[in-house]
């Protein structure tokens, strides 16, 4: 579609941000829905992310995604936030209601939308170990537990924050915080493995960030990664015969409930999936 008079705006503000396939993904949604609309990357630089925000307001755009660093900050500028968001403490998604401005957060959401749509996997009464216990670890964490997860270890180098994250879950569901030496004790009752963790993370890939020997058919092994697809966590995985899941859903569906909260129409997933594919190629 044409950009003209009419066009509405919306884009991505971080810190880098040239790298954001968002604009790719969102205008080829916008396009697809017949949406006059347009979507641009800021680069928003520290100290300046009170007036990138006031701006949204000043212009009209209808919503921006928010992205590294400002996902913490950007809390303090809105009028209000979604119970998700503000139990994770980070916004990626703001939406301008005629000047009203609501933070959500679609990164945990649009993850369990992906495992579920690409596994077929129902979350109810599952048990999950899941690797690292940063930024990320706490909004997949969350999502998990309000779908239904029974039990969640966080498995961490660290094992302070392991215990620190798992002591936030415990009010949604069954937590405890281990190191990686604390798997062998729980691997048996395992039913789903997530990566939150960057390693095997392009140009690392042949990195792995624990022993994948206990894998077996039956387990779920998931990683938040998309640079590359397949991981070598995932590779293994898949030669023990578990069922594999990739980043790259996460980020496709986070963009479709941001597309979903601003337009009110259901996302052309499998348009954005293929504009990010092909982006990658
Ligand atoms: P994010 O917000 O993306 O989750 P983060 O808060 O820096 O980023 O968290 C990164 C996670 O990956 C942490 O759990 C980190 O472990 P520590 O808490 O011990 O730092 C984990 N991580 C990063 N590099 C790692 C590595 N080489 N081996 C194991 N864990 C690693």
């Amino acid at each position: 579609m044409q950009i003209n008079s009419h066009t509405i705006l919306y884009g991505v503000f971080g810190d880098p941000v040239r790298h954001s396939k968002s604009p790719l993904m969102l205008n080829r949604a916008f396009a697809e829905a017949g949406i006059n609309a347009a979507y641009a990357a800021f680069h928003i630089q520290p100290g300046t992310l009170k007036d990138a925000i006031n701006g949204i307001r000043a212009l009209q755009f209808r919503g921006v995604n928010v992205t590294i660093p400002h996902k913490e900050e950007v809390m303090s500028y809105m009028d209000e936030i979604d119970e998700g968001a503000r139990s994770i403490g980070a916004v990626n998604t703001v939406v301008n209601d005629g000047g009203r401005l609501i933070g959500y957060n679609t990164d945990g959401i649009g993850y369990i939308r992906s495992l579920k749509e690409e596994t077929g996997l129902s979350l109810s009464g599952k048990k999950v170990l899941m690797l690292g216990a940063g930024g990320a670890s706490r909004g997949v964490a969350y999502a998990l537990a309000k779908d239904g997860a029974s039990m969640i270890w966080f498995a961490n180098r660290t094992v302070e924050r392991a215990k620190d994250l798992a002591s936030y879950t415990s009010a949604y569901t069954e937590s405890a915080g281990i190191g990686f030496d604390g798997i062998e004790a729980i691997k048996e009752q395992v039913d789903i493995v997530v990566n939150n963790t960057p390693v095997g993370m392009h140009p690392n890939i042949n990195e792995v960030p624990i022993d994948t020997s206990w894998f077996h058919e039956g387990l779920v092994v998931s990683d938040i990664i998309y640079t590359p697809m397949e991981t070598r966590l995932l590779r293994e995985a898949k030669q023990k015969g578990a069922v594999t899941h990739s980043g790259l859903g996460m980020f496709i569906y986070q963009g479709a409930y941001a597309f979903e909260y601003w337009t009110g129409k259901s996302a052309p997933v499998e348009a954005m999936r293929e504009a990010v594919l092909n982006s990658m190629a």
